[in-house]
């Protein structure tokens, strides 16, 4: 280690100390010394060590100071052992030793309570690095909300909620029997062709095919197979259908099947619910009416419509010229229904001479464009936030 000047790299008889007092002052010395630099700030320290030329080794001026007064080998404590104290006469040692002592644990002190100081003011610097200042505006996240389907489910919901009906779901991926067989539409019934539709690649051998779910009616076997009457219960899901996309139409798309099964159930019971649903949905003045149908798990089948709840029923405008909405009808049709067919309840096992219900699929996309006047299907499914904000 290239020193200048270290009173610590000669004996004392090289220095010409040859009794206590010259020991003493030779140890105030280091000492000061020692004091001077231990109250230096590490740049201080840079600059020294650069000075006269010592250390170097060590990156961090810090330790480079702390291994030049107590490094193992070469620090200043080390020199004084070897040099003054063992190489002094022993009438010199005692009070050589006692110094030494003294001089130790003073260091030993003094660079603990650098250590200590220096690790105080980094954690100061890093505090006022890292602190929180409240006067910042925060982040703002926009806050979502449900997608307008989402909104017209639950509005849906909600009305059959308050005449004690529950909401059940089921797969979106079916078998032909659910989606078909079982609710009374046997292969080649030409009812099909609307919806022989998205059917799954299964591996070779799978036992039976699988398809998207082309209506939310084959909850109506389901929930029948796992529960005895009386049964009143809503399915809002997502069906498939192999439509090709326009303004009304679109391979997927939403419904709210209805189903209510019980020992007494009418048709008034049937017209009633869907009446009140209806004027719940539109307004009381809301007229409804039905037309007679057909669908193979109904019978009768009707199809409801609503008088147009924008030009008041009178297929006219309020501006003049012909209502857009129900384009001059007067009249909405609304969705398809019925009274649940006999052969149905063959399926899960009820009594069809004991049971009578009634069911409804409610097209919830068609439903949501009217209320809201959306004249596009596609924009329910295109994500824009331009249109999803504005039904928050
Ligand atoms: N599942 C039919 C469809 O998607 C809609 C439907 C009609 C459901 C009459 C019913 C019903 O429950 O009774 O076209």
């Amino acid at each position: 280690m290239p020193t200048v000047d270290n009173p610590t790299e000669k004996t004392l008889a090289e220095l010409g100390v040859n009794d206590a007092q010259g020991v003493a002052e030779k140890f105030a010395e280091v000492r000061a010394r020692f004091d001077r630099q231990v109250a230096l700030e590490a740049d201080e320290i840079r600059k020294l060590m650069l000075q006269e030329a010592w250390l170097g080794s060590d990156s961090d001026p810090v330790t480079s100071l702390r291994n030049f007064w107590v490094g193992r080998k070469t620090g200043v404590l080390t020199l004084i052992t070897e040099n003054w104290l063992k190489k002094s006469p022993s009438s010199l040692k005692g009070v050589i030793g006692k110094q030494f002592n003294e001089l130790k644990g003073h260091i030993e002190t003094k660079l603990e309570e650098q250590r200590k100081r220096i690790e105080e003011k980094t954690e100061a610097a890093a505090l006022t690095r890292e602190q929180v200042d409240l006067s910042l505006p925060g982040v703002i996240r926009p806050i979502g909300s449900h997608h307008l389907i989402r909104q017209v489910f639950q509005e849906i919901e909600d009305i059959f909620f308050s005449i004690g009906f529950s909401v059940v779901e089921g797969p979106e991926i079916e078998t032909p029997y659910y989606n078909f067989e079982a609710l009374n539409i046997p292969e080649f019934h030409p009812v099909r062709d609307d919806m022989d539709t998205f059917y799954l690649d299964l591996p070779k051998g799978a036992s039976t095919p699988l398809l998207l779910r082309t209506h939310t009616s084959p909850m109506q076997i389901r929930t029948m197979e796992k529960q005895k009457p009386p049964v009143r219960v809503i399915v809002p899901g997502k069906v498939y259908r192999r439509d090709n996309p326009d303004a009304t139409h679109s391979f997927a798309f939403h419904q709210i099947e209805g189903l209510a099964v019980d020992t007494d159930i009418t048709f008034c019971d049937f017209t009633g619910t869907i009446e009140y649903f209806v004027k719940q949905f539109f307004g009381p003045s809301v007229k409804t009416r039905f037309r007679p149908s057909y669908f193979p798990f109904t019978e009768p089948s009707v199809e409801f419509d609503v008088s147009c709840p924008f030009c008041g029923g009178t297929g006219t405008a309020a501006a003049g010229g012909t209502c857009t909405k129900c384009k001059g009808a007067a009249w909405i049709e609304l969705f398809g229904a019925g009274m649940v067919d006999p052969a149905v309840y063959g399926f899960v096992n009820y009594d069809a001479k004991k049971v009578s219900g009634f069911a409804f699929g409610i097209g919830i996309d068609r439903l949501a464009m009217l209320k809201y006047s959306i004249d596009d299907i596609q924009v329910f499914f295109q994500n824009d936030v331009r249109f999803l904000s504005q039904f928050p």
